[in-house]
């Protein structure tokens, strides 16, 4: 198995290019089943996630080629509406696929996606709002069988409980093609969902409000394929700002837009960092030692859960105690334990974390319990005593191109070796 070494002390400086965002590569992918021809996405980010991904969609009969960072789908020709267990349950964002096939063929049979190391990851939402455009489920073996009417989907209004991000997506790309006009309130304003939102528009659809709680979708007749470059990956960027802030900098970050990180940016300033912006990027350095802050993850606008980890690494080294409330999914603690291995002092109860800052983190073996969670091991690393050995590194290949690459063109001392 491979493992990622991290030996710490190394100041990082110069200049790293974050890709385009998995959380909405994957779904622009499942939304091109919507219309028959070639879409072409660019900027697509080369990691597991995104093969998974393009399995998916070639088990249902689409045509699915990639050069660098730009993918094509070719959905002209759809043979099955079934998305295998073993598919979704290697990567629960296959679950993508269920309201674009519905729209377009009225019917689909997705395996349940499983829960994962960070919580339950529900679907009752998706299964909800799907029934309010007339989508009718059943749910038996593992398998989610969805039927469209015979007409074809109708317009609904769905209220949201939670704005998730799944369901905000697999509504959409259900409702676009609905006879009437749809909404979707207390939808989730991710920047991932406005790019859908962009993608869809740029297909044909007429969906306004991305963004904002409230979206409102015409439905079309039909869709056309479309180009579209992937949005800058904000908790990649996210990642690697929180690693200039452990090991001082100046790192500049860019690839992406820094107002999707506007709390994250306040937060570390908060913390005594200098964060400099710029139009496709931000710069960070940190001169004086880390100071407390609290945080709550909470949908966006709110602080992202995706990067609680990495904060919490940071966190772990402030001259004080932080508090982390982890809002959004109801086990994301888990990195903790290995934090502490590191000699962290965290204590949890329930959904929160009390962090108490030590001097120094020592380098120690831990495994990534999640993609998030082992880019944090890898980032705390950077500032421990000794060496860090980061097992399971299989979780970091699905959302990280080239992470190791990318620090050490910074100066880390990092390296993948088969341990
Ligand atoms: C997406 O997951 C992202 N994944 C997650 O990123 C991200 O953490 C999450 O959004 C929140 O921002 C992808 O985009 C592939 P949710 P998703 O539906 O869509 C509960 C990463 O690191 N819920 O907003 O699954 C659910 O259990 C990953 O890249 C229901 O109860 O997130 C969770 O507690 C990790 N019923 C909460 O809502 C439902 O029907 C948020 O889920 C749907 C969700």
């Amino acid at each position: 198995m491979e493992s990622i070494i991290v030996r710490g002390g190394r100041r990082l400086s110069g200049e790293v290019r974050v890709e385009g965002a998995k959380n909405s590569a994957l779904k622009l992918m499942a939304a091109s089943l919507l219309a028959p021809g070639i879409s072409r996405i660019t900027n697509v980010p080369d990691i597991a996630d995104v093969e998974v991904m393009s399995e998916v969609l070639s088990v249902l009969g689409a045509k699915v080629t990639r050069v660098d960072h730009a993918l094509t789908v070719d959905a002209t020709d759809i043979t099955s509406f079934v998305a295998p267990y073993e598919m979704v349950a290697r990567m629960r964002a296959s679950i993508s696929v269920l309201g674009p096939l519905v729209a377009r063929y009225g019917q689909a049979r997705i395996a349940m996606p499983g829960g994962c190391n960070i919580g339950s990851r529900k679907i009752d939402m998706h299964i909800s709002g799907l029934a309010e455009l007339g989508v009718e489920i059943h749910m038996g073996h593992g398998f989610i069988d969805a039927i469209a009417p015979a007409e074809g989907l109708h317009a609904g209004h769905v209220m949201l409980e939670f704005p998730s991000v799944g369901a905000t997506e697999n509504l959409l790309m259900a409702a676009v093609v609905a006879r009437g006009t749809s909404v979707i309130d207390n939808a989730a304003r991710e920047p991932e969902i406005v790019d859908l939102i962009a993608f869809l528009n740029g297909m044909g659809a007429r969906i306004t409000g991305g963004g904002s709680p409230t979206v409102t979708i015409e439905g079309v007749e039909s869709l056309h394929p479309v180009e579209h470059a992937v949005v800058g990956d904000r908790v990649e960027a996210g990642t690697f700002v929180v690693a200039g802030a452990l090991s001082g900098g100046p790192i500049t970050v860019r690839g992406f837009d820094p107002a999707h990180l506007e709390l994250v940016l306040q937060k570390l300033r908060q913390t005594g960092c200098r964060v400099s912006l710029l139009p496709d990027g931000v710069t960070i350095e940190r001169t004086q030692p880390i100071r407390p802050v609290d945080i709550q993850t909470l949908p966006y606008p709110g602080f992202p859960t995706d990067l609680q980890a990495q904060f919490m690494a940071l966190l772990a080294i402030a001259e004080g105690n932080s508090i982390i409330t982890e809002n959004v999914f109801e086990n994301r603690f888990m990195f903790a334990d290995e934090l502490v291995r590191m000699g962290a002092d965290i204590r949890i109860e329930s959904h929160h974390a009390l962090v108490k800052g030590v001097a120094q983190l020592s380098g120690a073996p831990v495994k990534s319990t999640d993609l998030r969670a082992g880019a944090a091991l890898v980032i705390a690393g950077l500032l421990a005593d000794g060496e860090t050995v980061v097992g399971d590194i299989y979780h970091i290949d699905r959302g990280y191109e080239r992470l190791v690459e990318k620090l050490q063109a910074l100066g880390a001392d990092v390296e993948r070796r088969e341990l």
